[in-house]
């Protein structure tokens, strides 16, 4: 196994790999997954130690194969990251009871074979919940429980993001940032930063519009968000495409694609833009093949980009996305 630089993630206490591995699509509730076992082992053989999946991922399938690597990989340092919230029927705040959070962490625990989780996320909450304390001490009466070593959120927005970074228990704060969602520059990372709060970057590649390899032509699947959220029918419209209307966010990621350096990929490129960023911990690209996993864990081992090239990919992001994305989150 190769040596990626690792950082610690925030208040959890524990070192992780720069670039880890999303894991929504294992559970194959959307795209075309034929080996997931295969995507985790890729991942974990170039190095990533830090899996994000949660709950509701193919209704708990995405867990189930990540326990399985723990398993099949004893002794490895391996950190996972669930997440709890989202099997709340309705999606109230008032469903987030002790009770409710014991019996969603208790299910993970099974399915992920562990005693104790090491680090449950607050799955996109309702916004009240963020100002609720009965909440917050239902989550420090699980770690007190021996449940789970931490917890963190995982938000929609920026003002959510800073509302969890100043509870003195979150651990770390999960966020979109890529290089078409730059708003966490602003006031999130400096605020993490400053509170010691771990920021784990989600959705890093704009869900593959950052490969550069789409265009007008691309299909996806009926069954993958990127068919049936593209305007945010399902869930929030900033996990898909990251919020950017679909060919505004080919073209300019053809831009992007122009700015590759010899020798790497836009992936990578687009990876390295937010391992960059001063406060992040880790980045949780998903990977749909062993070998977009082995390509998006190489981008740790990129050096950090030129002056010239983030001017640039700011500059595109000025001219083509920040009309459409900056001022709605
Ligand atoms: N609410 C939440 O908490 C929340 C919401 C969304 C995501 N997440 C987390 O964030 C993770 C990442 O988000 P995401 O998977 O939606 O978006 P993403 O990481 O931005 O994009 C992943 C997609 O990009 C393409 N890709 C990946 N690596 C590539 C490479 N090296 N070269 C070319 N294409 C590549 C693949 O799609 P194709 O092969 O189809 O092109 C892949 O499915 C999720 O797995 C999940 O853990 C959390």
């Amino acid at each position: 196994m190769t040596g990626m630089e690792q950082r610690r993630l925030g208040r959890t206490g524990c070192d992780v790999g720069v670039v880890g591995l999303g894991c929504w699509q294992l559970g194959a509730d959307w795209g075309d997954v034929a080996d997931a076992m295969a995507v985790l082992h890729a991942a974990a053989d170039s190095g990533v130690t830090f899996f994000d999946t949660a709950d509701v991922y193919g209704d708990g399938r995405s867990e189930q194969f990540v326990g399985r690597l723990l398993r099949e990989r004893p002794g490895e340092q391996l950190t996972v990251a669930t997440k709890a919230g989202r099997r709340a029927e309705p999606l109230v705040p008032e469903a987030f009871t002790l009770e409710a959070l014991r019996d969603w962490t208790d299910r993970s625990r099974r399915h992920l074979g562990l005693d104790v989780l090491d680090l449950v996320q607050l799955h996109c909450p309702p916004t009240p919940v963020y100002d609720d304390d009965r909440v917050f001490d239902a989550l420090d009466t699980l770690v007190q429980d021996g449940a789970l070593v931490a917890y963190g959120v995982s938000v929609e927005t920026t003002a959510e993001a800073l509302r969890a970074i100043a509870r003195p228990g979150v651990a770390s704060v999960q966020v979109v940032l890529n290089v078409f969602r730059r708003k966490p520059l602003e006031e999130v990372l400096p605020a993490a930063a400053a509170a010691g709060v771990g920021i784990v970057a989600r959705v890093p590649l704009a869900s593959g519009l950052l490969s550069g390899s789409y265009d007008a032509t691309t299909r996806f699947a009926a069954d993958d968000h990127r068919s049936y959220n593209r305007h945010g029918e399902a869930f929030d419209v900033g996990e898909t495409f990251s919020g950017v209307p679909y060919d505004v966010g080919v073209a300019a990621a053809q831009e992007v694609a122009a700015l590759t350096p010899a020798g790497t990929t836009t992936a990578a490129l687009a990876l390295r833009w937010v391992l960059d960023q001063p406060g992040v911990t880790t980045v949780i690209p998903g990977a749909r093949t062993p070998e977009q996993a082995r390509a998006n864990a190489a981008a740790a081992a990129l050096a950090p980009l030129d002056p010239q090239t983030a001017q640039a990919l700011e500059a595109v992001y000025d001219r083509s996305v920040r009309e459409h994305v900056h001022a709605r989150w």
